[in-house]
């Protein structure tokens, strides 16, 4: 049977930006605007989209960092062995999540207590979440660094992260996530800040570590490449919605939204004497798929897999 790891149902996350006293509650920006999607265990889901469309949002929402609006987040919680809803949840149950959902941004440096060294950081979820023994704690500190490139291990411990490269200090949050081992990561713009080399490098780390630990990754990027290296399905997000969703090779051969043609268009490509026209999005191309059926509530399904939304959004021409 497919297990998920995490189920996403009609989420909507706005924010409230009326001011003053006179405060109507109708000025608000719609961030996530009803999104719904899962991931199965195992799988990693690319969620792409430009600037200000909302993918950081989702991302927050789903790891209480923000308060959701409305609708239902499930999460895989390795203790009860089921899909458990975030509300509600039990201070038990919310430690389960904090140890079964991890989050790895995009700036590792901000994530991160200047003042401890790289040892004291990665040890710190474990001494959260009390597991093993002190020597356990310690083995484990030095097992996952091998695991993640930094080695010897020796030669990092005591380390601080200003002492570190981008890369090096981004290995280091990939490895204060894992050694919680979820199977569940929220990866948020990871090598957005790294030069193009270094890049490839902790891109390969994460597929191959994904493999290896069996994690799912919810991978965030506004680039379409990446996405496609990274993830076995991509959800294309625009001004607080998914536009459509799609097996990755599917999507990229057969693109059916003209936000996502448009954006598969403007993906650079390495031959400098080949110059690709970004596709234009036009009325009737909106009009065909805002047609393509009356349920607006969900993603149509044109077979394969493959969503579409046929709602009419604002701000495509
Ligand atoms: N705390 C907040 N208060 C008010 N508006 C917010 C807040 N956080 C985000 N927004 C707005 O919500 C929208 C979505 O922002 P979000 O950060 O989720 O976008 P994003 O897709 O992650 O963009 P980027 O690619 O630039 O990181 C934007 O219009 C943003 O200005
Ligand atoms: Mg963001």
């Amino acid at each position: 049977m497919k297990k998920n790891v995490i189920e996403i149902e009609n989420l909507k996350t706005y924010f409230d930006i009326s001011k003053g006293f006179l405060k109507s509650g109708k000025n608000s920006i719609k961030a996530v605007d009803d999104i719904s999607f899962e991931i199965e265990a195992g799988k990693s889901l690319g969620l792409v989209g430009q600037s200000g469309c909302g993918k950081t949002t989702t991302a927050r929402s789903i790891t209480m960092l923000e308060e959701k609006t409305d609708g239902d987040i499930r999460f895989f919680d390795q203790n009860q062995n089921m899909m458990t809803s975030i509300d509600g949840l039990s201070e038990d149950q919310i430690k389960s999540f904090r140890r079964d959902v991890q989050m790895i941004f995009q700036d590792p440096y901000e994530a991160m207590n200047p003042r401890w060294t790289i040892r004291d950081t990665i040890l710190e979820p474990l001494i959260i979440h009390n597991i093993g023994t002190n020597q356990e704690r310690e083995l484990a500190v030095v097992e996952i660094l091998q695991t993640v490139g930094l080695t010897p291990p020796e030669n990092y411990l005591s380390r601080y992260p200003h002492e570190l490269s981008g890369g090096q200090r981004q290995r280091v949050a990939i490895a204060r996530a894992l050694i919680m081992k979820p199977k569940f990561v929220i990866c948020d713009e990871p090598t957005s800040m790294l030069d193009v080399s270094i890049r490839i490098s902790i891109m390969d780390l994460m597929v191959s570590l994904a493999k290896d630990l069996n994690v799912s990754y919810l991978y965030i990027t506004h680039d379409l490449a990446v996405a496609r290296y990274m993830c076995d399905r991509i959800a294309v997000m625009f001004s607080g919605k998914i536009v459509e969703l799609a097996e990755t090779e599917e999507l990229l051969k057969n693109p059916i939204h003209p936000y996502t043609k448009r954006l598969i268009s403007s993906i650079p490509v390495p031959d400098p004497t080949y110059e690709r026209k970004v596709y234009e999005i036009t009325k009737q191309d909106l009009e065909y798929i805002e047609n393509l059926s009356d349920n607006k509530d969900e993603l149509y399904d044109t077979g394969n897999q493959h969503y579409v939304s046929t709602d009419k959004i604002k701000g495509l021409l």
